[in-house]
């Protein structure tokens, strides 16, 4: 297949080119378009010969259920059953926004979009070549990350077109994304909310917004014996062709402990603080951000570890961080990448 690239960014949407992205959507075709979190692989969410293209593009294991994004909150209505007052104070404090809802499903969602299940995730980004997209395409995009499943979530076209080129019917080239990790998902289908995976959304800033929310014990604690219940948080996600170790600790322990690990190790990378970055010399040295920036190492992540993979790295040794606020997204991120692989000095 022969894979249109067309450049819209957001402050310069181009009407037409949105308008073809529309039509082969509707014509049941794949587009990979931005939004604030990471590329999606877009299909038509109503559509189930959509979702069973969208998994042969990926080699995705078709139980694992897909997000429906949307554009305008009244559609919402048209998929999910039993919206309870909790989720209606989530979406009107973070909608449009990086947070992906679960509800009971209407009939009109099929299951091939949701891997089987009853319930269906649904997005509304606010990402303004997605939301112009989303319109085009008839209202209901069904979109998993546009990386070969496996891989890291693609941040930059450059990784899209890597990944996608020859699989899907056009890429969106919308430029950098300004997050960086998947949405936060929250299972809204019980009185006590759950988050499935986190991200950008805290639970902090949700617990702003409604009484208590709990999360998945799977999440960060790598010996809990339970099934995560997002089922994609069961594959090994989010990884980079090198083998990978987080080294954990103080500072000054870390960086001794990586040294000489990478002396035992050929052909390694560091991935660290940019405030750390001098306790590193003479190693290939993957500056994440500043420990000040949180958001901005997050932001980096996946570029990084795609970096390792086009450099050929071979084994990354990476520091770790903390775990409070979207650190909490970014380490469930880096543990993943590294299979729990994680040792504390
Ligand atoms: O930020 C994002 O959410 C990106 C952009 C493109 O919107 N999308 C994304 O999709 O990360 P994907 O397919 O890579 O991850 C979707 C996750 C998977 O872990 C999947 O199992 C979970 O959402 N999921 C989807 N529907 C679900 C449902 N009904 N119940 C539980 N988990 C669900
Ligand atoms: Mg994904």
């Amino acid at each position: 297949m022969k894979t249109i690239i067309s450049v819209i960014s957001e402050d310069n949407i181009n009407d037409e080119e949105i308008k073809k992205a529309g039509e082969i959507i509707k014509a049941g075709g794949l587009v990979a378009f931005p939004t604030e979190t990471v590329y999606g692989l877009g299909g038509d969410a109503l559509n189930p010969e959509s979702s069973k293209k969208i998994y042969a593009a990926k080699g995705r294991p078709s139980d694992n259920p897909l997000i429906v994004h949307i554009a305008k909150k009244e559609d919402l209505y048209k998929i999910a059953e039993d919206v309870s007052e909790n989720a209606e104070a989530v979406m009107d404090a973070f909608w449009p926004g990086p947070l992906t809802l679960i509800f009971k499903k209407k009939s009109v969602v099929p299951y091939e979009t949701t891997g089987g299940l009853d319930t269906v995730a649904v997005r509304f980004p606010v990402h303004k070549v997605a939301a112009e997209f989303i319109k085009a395409s008839g209202g209901f995009v069904a979109a998993p990350s546009a990386n070969l499943s496996g891989r890291p979530s693609p941040t930059l076209a450059k990784y899209v077109i890597q990944d996608m080129d020859g699989r899907v019917d056009m890429i969106i080239d919308g430029g950098n994304i300004p997050i960086g990790l998947e949405s936060t998902i929250v299972d809204m289908t019980s009185d006590s909310p759950m988050i499935l995976r986190p991200g950008f959304v805290s639970k902090e800033m949700l617990e702003e917004v409604i009484n208590q929310v709990n999360v998945d014990p799977t999440i960060l604690d790598s010996n809990c014996k339970e099934r995560p219940k997002a089922p994609g948080m069961r594959y090994r996600h989010y990884a980079p062709k090198a083998d990978m170790l987080i080294v954990r600790g103080e500072a000054g322990k870390v960086a001794a402990e990586i040294n000489r690990l990478s002396k035992e190790k050929e052909n390694c990378a560091v991935i660290c603080a940019k405030e750390h970055v001098h306790m590193y010399e003479g190693m290939t040295v993957k500056n994440v951000g500043s420990l000040e920036d949180y958001d901005e190492i997050a932001s980096n992540i996946y570029r990084v570890l795609r970096e390792c993979d086009d450099e050929n790295v071979s084994y990354i040794l990476s520091e770790s961080f903390s775990d409070k606020g979207i650190g909490a997204a970014l380490m469930n991120r880096l543990i993943k990448a590294a299979g729990h692989n994680i040792i504390d000095v």
